[in-house]
Formats: C-alpha cells, sequence, structure tokens
C-alpha cells in the first residue's frame, strides 16, 4: 500500500519517525511535506496530500501540522477526501469504520510520538463498514458536489 504523508514545520521529526515506523511495517511512503525545520505553510502540503489521495497517486494520506487542524482543512477542499482530526487510536479506528476517512491527521504539539503510532495503526488496521454509514457518506459527497443536501429540505 502506498501512503502519502504531509507536514509542516512543526512535524517534521514526528513525520520522520512515522515514516521510518511504517516503512519498517512494509508500506511505501511518499513526502509531500517539507524536511526543513524554516516556516513552510501547511495549506501546500494539506493541498498536494490531498491531490495525491484523490487522483489515486496514493492509496491514502497522513497529515501533521501542530493541531492537525489546519492541513485537515486545506485536505478537506480537494473533492474526494474525507480527511479526519484525531488524537486518539479509539478515533482513528471509528473514523475509517464508519467515516471511511482516507486521510488520517493529528497535531504533532497534541500527541506524542506512541499515541501517533497507534493512531496510524488504529487507521490502517480498520476496515470501513458501508452499510447504513455510506447513505450518510453519499450526503458529505452530495454537498461537496452541488452545495445542497436534499434531506435537509425535508
Ligand atoms: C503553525 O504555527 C501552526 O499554525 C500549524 O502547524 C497548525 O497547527 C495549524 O493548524
Amino acid at each position: 500500500m502506498r501512503i502519502g504523508i504531509g507536514n509542516d514545520h512543526t512535524a517534521v521529526e514526528m513525520k520522520k519517525e512515522i515514516v521510518r515506523y511504517l516503512e519498517a511495517k512494509g508500506y511505501e511512503m511518499v513526502n509531500y511535506g517539507t524536511d526543513s525545520t524554516d516556516s513552510f505553510n501547511y495549506p501546500v502540503s494539506g493541498y498536494r496530500v490531498g491531490k495525491a489521495v484523490a487522483s489515486g497517486e496514493v492509496d491514502c494520506g497522513i497529515c501533521i501540522c501542530g493541531t492537525g487542524i489546519g492541513i485537515s482543512l486545506a485536505a478537506n477542499k480537494v473533492r474526494g477526501i474525507r480527511a479526519a482530526v484525531v488524537s486518539e487510536g479509539y478515533s482513528a479506528r471509528l473514523t475509517k469504520m464508519h467515516n471511511n476517512a482516507n486521510i488520517i491527521c493529528f497535531g504533532a504539539r497534541v500527541v506524542g510520538i506512541e499515541v501517533a503510532k497507534n493512531i496510524v495503526d488504529e487507521w490502517l488496521n480498520a476496515e470501513y463498514e458501508g452499510g447504513r454509514h455510506q447513505k450518510r457518506i453519499d450526503m458529505i459527497t452530495e454537498i461537496e458536489e452541488t452545495q445542497n443536501l436534499k434531506a435537509a429540505e425535508e
């Protein structure tokens, strides 16, 4: 599996450690972030990872900034992206099972490296459940594509 990873200047070390951790497990990692601690605008790497996931260049993505929030907002502006910010493994697992999140985000200033590893493990090992959740994901897609939601008018 190919995983795109993006980060800003706050998350260089955490990104490198997550890359090492996942490569050791056999994942192919593609770096869309910065390797410098010079100030770097998180929308750039959030957009790059979003585009790579949406186009199929990679299978899924990981985004890390100080909080995980800014980079997730940028990635979520790419059509077809469901980027979820989490701070623990339970939410990471559930956002795959229920929301089919295709990018997982977290904050290098929020979680430590062991929690970050647990987050990526829980998310990568979980499976989307489909069923009743698909209707809700379809609603999110409807909002994205039409700026409207028929169900909200009923
Ligand atoms: C950078 O200072 C910080 O704003 C960024 O890493 C992130 O936390 C934004 O959401």
